[in-house]
């Protein structure tokens, strides 16, 4: 079945289940999902019913799609996203975001956890993404490119909307929220770096590293969809401090979730 019937397929019984019409897709990244509870008149659905939807096997993400309205947007948001080094093909990785647009989304929102390079972040920064490098190893659209999904080709000279960003930094001065600006650079994990690995992100010039967001956003950039991305500095990558753990990525997301989510929320109010 190609990519376009799985699609069509997959649209269809949302459809049915009550999704419309979509502004802005949002994937939520390691600990910051809570948000999706805040959607109005939610229509839930769970990974598992989904035709052709993966199923995510990292604790602390829900695996459920929830649609509705969140300040004033019609949004589809992904409480818990697919990564490569759960042993998905970056093609599932981006499926989500190939919904998105099939369901006609404009947009979409692509938070994550990520490690801080940049000596002057601290755990806990929010950090608006202004560019990526690609370090992953693997690009999704390598293989046969279907010409009516987006070009063979994809300039990726402006993946991040530079008008959004304009705008989260607008709405982060007015609401007194710290905002930190960077690249962010996409490793497979799920090793955390080596401190070697790091010194050479920095080199290379990266400001955080994470192990997501990298391939939703090349497949966004080839669908023709705007990008805001934010990332959470949720510990200082490896050499940087002592050692290096997923609890306390989930202690600090869950130490900035209100900061966090005012961002989103008020971003999308001002989008
Ligand atoms: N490295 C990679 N991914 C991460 C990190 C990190 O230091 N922190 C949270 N996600």
């Amino acid at each position: 079945m190609s990519l376009k019937e799985k699609l069509v397929e997959t649209a269809s019984f949302m459809k049915e289940k009550g999704v419309k019409e979509i502004d802005f897709g949002l994937i939520l990244g390691s600990g910051l999902g809570e948000l999706a509870d805040e959607i109005e008149d939610a229509v839930v659905i769970s990974y598992h019913e989904i035709p052709h939807f993966p199923v995510s096997t990292v604790v602390g993400h829900a695996g459920q799609l929830v649609y509705g309205t969140l300040s004033g947007k019609k949004v589809l948001a992904l409480q818990g996203r697919f990564h490569y080094y759960e042993g998905h093909s970056m093609q599932t990785v981006t499926y989500p975001v190939r919904v998105m647009a099939a369901m006609k989304a404009h947009s979409i929102i692509v938070t994550n956890a990520c490690g801080g390079v940049n000596t002057t972040f601290s755990p806990g920064d929010l950090m608006l993404i202004t560019d990526q490098i690609n370090f992953m190893g693997a690009n999704p659209l390598i293989g046969a490119n279907e010409e009516e999904m987006g070009p063979r080709f994809p300039d990726m000279s402006q993946a991040y909307n530079g008008d959004y960003r304009n705008k989260a930094k607008e709405v982060a001065e007015k609401h007194g929220l710290h905002l930190k600006e960077g690249v962010y650079m996409g490793f497979s994990g799920p090793t955390y770096e080596t401190p070697a690995e790091i010194h050479m992100a920095r080199t290379l010039g990266a400001d955080a590293v994470g192990m997501s967001t990298v391939p939703e956003v090349i497949v966004a950039v080839h669908s023709g969809l705007k990008v805001l991305g934010i990332s959470c500095i949720t510990n200082l990558a490896a050499g940087m401090q002592a050692t290096l753990n997923h609890e306390e990525v989930v202690e600090t997301t869950e130490r900035v979730k209100t900061e966090f989510k005012a961002l989103v929320k008020e971003t999308l109010a001002a989008l």
